[in-house]
């Protein structure tokens, strides 16, 4: 009679044992990602990230650009309310940018997940005033210090049929904030790139349409937006030549791309997932090959930025709480900061000849 525990205990004993042996495994060589491409290659930042000495040093080789994860938003900013905003983490973000020469991309102006509560309870003419003066005081702070915005964030729906209901929307209509915002943005810092940034539009075709017919609205309608940004959180079972398709098409427009928030979960949404690891790192590497490709293939004055949403694997969002299975690999490197196969892939489309 086979003891249950001791079979539920098996893969667990096997992932400890995985994880010893690479932590005795030395880093090999391998070249620094911002060596060896002609544009921008990022990370996302928390500011207590600048005292851990191996992010620093791994962020120093791989990456010339960074991009604040969550202490440039309202839900940091805007912690104490609207009339008492906080700088301290984001102000330590552009001032270690600045001491190592890095891009510093501004995330996110205007978000439907964000700042409800504090603009709650504000009539029409308050909560215009209040919108208008927050996108003053955060772009017109970092003005000099960002290259770019995003602007707003997340406009489309998940199922990719139109734009978010949300309180920016309610308040001041569902283009009429989109413009208002990167009015607002363009007049507190007339240098900056304006991104209009959202996610799955690879992964969900219908919602990467929508979104580029908004760009395109929004262009007509002369709003100063000055690039794309597609976050590529991957869906690694997406058919291939989705992602082709969709850069494609969002190279169209002749704006600047950034791919703003690049990781690809070994994870599945569905409950039980047969595939073996070797199998799901194939996909990975499949899926993050592809896009590598499409985004070399664009004209260089197009390539804007590549940003991975964190360097080793325990840094993402992706393994922390509930989410961590201990053993999803979305990054280009391992927690000790070793090459992931992600990692490799992102090195041979990026030396690809052309
Ligand atoms: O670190 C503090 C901790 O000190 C404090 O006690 C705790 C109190 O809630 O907050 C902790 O900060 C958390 C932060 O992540 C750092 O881990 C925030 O609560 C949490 O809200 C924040 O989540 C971020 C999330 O956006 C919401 O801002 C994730 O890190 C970040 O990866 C995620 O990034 C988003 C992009 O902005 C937009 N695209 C999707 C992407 C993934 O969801």
């Amino acid at each position: 009679m086979i003891d249950r525990r001791a079979l539920l205990a098996a893969p667990l004993a096997l992932a400890a044992c995985e994880r010893f042996a690479e932590a005795q495994t030395p880093a090999r060589a391998v070249p620094g990602l911002k060596s060896i491409t002609p544009f921008p290659v990022g990370t996302c930042i928390k500011s207590n990230q600048i005292d851990d000495p191996a992010w620093v040093d791994l962020a120093g080789k791989h990456v010339s650009q960074l991009t604040p994860e969550w202490e440039m938003k309202m839900e940091y900013i805007l912690a104490d309310g609207l009339d008492r905003p906080r700088f301290d983490g984001p102000d330590r973000i552009a001032a270690f940018a600045a001491e190592r020469g890095m891009r510093l991309h501004g995330h996110t102006l205007i978000w439907y997940a964000q700042g409800e509560e504090a603009f709650a309870h504000l009539d029409r003419a308050r909560f215009t005033a209040a919108f208008d003066a927050y996108i003053a005081t955060v772009a017109g702070r970092y003005r000099g210090k960002v290259v770019s915005w995003d602007v707003v964030n997340e406009p489309i729906t998940d199922a990719g049929d139109g734009l978010r209901d949300c309180h920016w929307s309610r308040a001041l209509g569902q283009d009429g904030y989109i413009i208002r915002a990167f009015e607002r943005a363009r007049a507190a810092d007339p240098d900056a790139v304006l991104f209009l940034n959202d996610y799955n539009l690879e992964n969900t075709p219908r919602k990467g349409a929508t979104f580029l017919k908004l760009v395109e609205r929004l262009m007509k309608a002369g709003a100063p937006i000055g690039g794309i940004g597609s976050q590529a959180h991957l869906d690694i079972e997406i058919p291939a030549g989705q992602i082709r398709t969709f850069i494609r098409n969002a190279a169209s427009l002749g704006l600047p791309i950034h791919i703003s928030e690049l990781d690809a979960s070994l994870r599945s949404d569905r409950r039980v997932d047969l595939r073996s690891r070797e199998q799901r790192l194939a996909q990975q590497t499949g899926r993050v090959g592809e896009l590598v490709e499409a985004f070399m293939a664009l004209p260089a004055s197009q390539r804007f930025a590549f940003t991975v949403w964190g360097l080793r694997d325990t840094d993402s969002w992706l393994r922390q709480g509930e989410r961590d299975d201990g053993q999803d690999q979305p990054l280009p490197f391992d927690a000790g900061g070793r090459p992931n196969p992600m990692f490799d892939a992102m090195v041979a489309g990026f030396t690809k000849r052309a």
